[in-house]
C-alpha cells in the first residue's frame, strides 16, 4: 500500500534528457527507491507488439496494461516472466511506447502500479507526468531539458557503445516526434510541473545537474529520512 508521507522526488523530462540517469544517481544518494515509469509503457508496448495489438487501439492496449505481468529487478524488467530488459530498449519499441502512452485508459491503467513504488524511505520517480499527474503532492519536482540536437547527439552515442551504428538526422527526427507526440497529447501532457525546477542539461555535466537536484530535495526539506546526502 503507497503511504503518502513518504517523500517522492519527481524527475520529469522529454526522450534523452538525462534524467533516467540523474534520477538514479539521486535515488542512490538519497538511498531511496526508484521508479522508471518509461518502462512501463515501454513493457506495454513491448506486449502490445508481441501479441499483436495495434497500439492506437485504447481499449485493446488498456486491457493489455491492466493484465500486464512485469516484475523490476534493480535496473533489469521482466515481462511474462522473462527478461525484457534490452528488449524494451528498441528503437520500435520506443516510437510503439509513445503512441500507447497517449491513450487516457492506459494511463489509467498503470496509475496504481506507479504509485505502488512509494514506499520508506522515499521515492525517486522518473518519467513524464510524475510532479503534475502520478504524485503531485512530491516534496520535490524537477523538469530536465536539453535540446533536441544534443539528445540525438547523446542517443547516438549510447547507440555507439552498443555497437550500432544510427544516423543522427534519423534520430533527431525520432525524437522530435516523440516530443510532440508526448507534449501534444490531451492526457497527462509533457510539461513542467508548477514550481519545477528547471534543468536544461544540454551544456551541463550529470554530476552538476545531480547536485542541483539534491540541492532542491535539501531545500524542500526532504532526503532526511533516508541515508545522509552525498550529492
Ligand atoms: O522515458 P522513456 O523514454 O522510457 O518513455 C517511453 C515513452 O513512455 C515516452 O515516449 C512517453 C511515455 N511515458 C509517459 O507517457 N509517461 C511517463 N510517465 C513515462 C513515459
Amino acid at each position: 500500500m503507497a503511504d503518502d508521507s513518504v517523500p517522492v522526488v519527481a524527475v520529469d523530462g522529454p526522450a534523452a534528457s538525462g534524467k533516467g540517469t540523474i534520477a538514479r544517481r539521486v535515488a542512490q544518494a538519497l538511498g531511496y527507491h526508484y521508479l522508471d515509469s518509461g518502462a512501463l509503457y515501454r513493457l506495454v508496448a513491448l506486449k502490445a507488439l508481441r501479441d499483436g495489438v495495434d497500439p492506437d487501439a485504447p481499449d485493446g492496449v488498456a486491457a493489455l496494461a491492466r493484465a500486464l505481468d512485469v516484475a523490476f529487478d534493480g535496473d533489469a524488467v521482466r515481462l511474462d516472466g522473462a527478461d525484457a530488459t534490452d528488449a524494451v530498449r528498441a528503437e520500435d519499441v520506443s516510437a510503439a511506447a509513445s503512441r500507447v502512452a497517449v491513450h487516457a485508459p492506459v494511463r489509467a491503467a498503470l496509475l496504481a502500479r506507479q504509485r505502488a513504488f512509494r514506499r520508506p524511505p522515499g521515492l525517486v520517480a522518473d518519467g513524464r507526468d510524475m510532479g503534475t499527474v502520478v504524485f503531485p503532492d512530491a516534496a520535490a519536482k524537477v523538469f530536465v531539458t536539453a535540446s533536441a540536437q544534443e539528445r540525438a547527439a547523446r542517443r547516438q552515442r549510447q547507440l555507439r557503445e552498443n555497437g550500432i551504428d544510427v544516423n543522427i538526422q534519423s534520430l533527431l527526427r525520432d525524437i522530435q516526434q516523440r516530443d510532440a507526440r508526448d507534449a501534444g497529447r490531451a492526457a497527462a501532457p509533457l510539461r513542467p510541473a508548477e514550481g519545477a525546477l528547471l534543468l536544461d542539461t544540454t551544456n551541463m555535466t550529470i554530476d552538476a545537474a545531480v547536485a542541483a537536484v539534491l540541492a532542491a530535495v535539501r531545500a524542500a526539506g526532504a532526503g532526511a529520512g533516508g541515508r545522509s546526502i552525498r550529492g
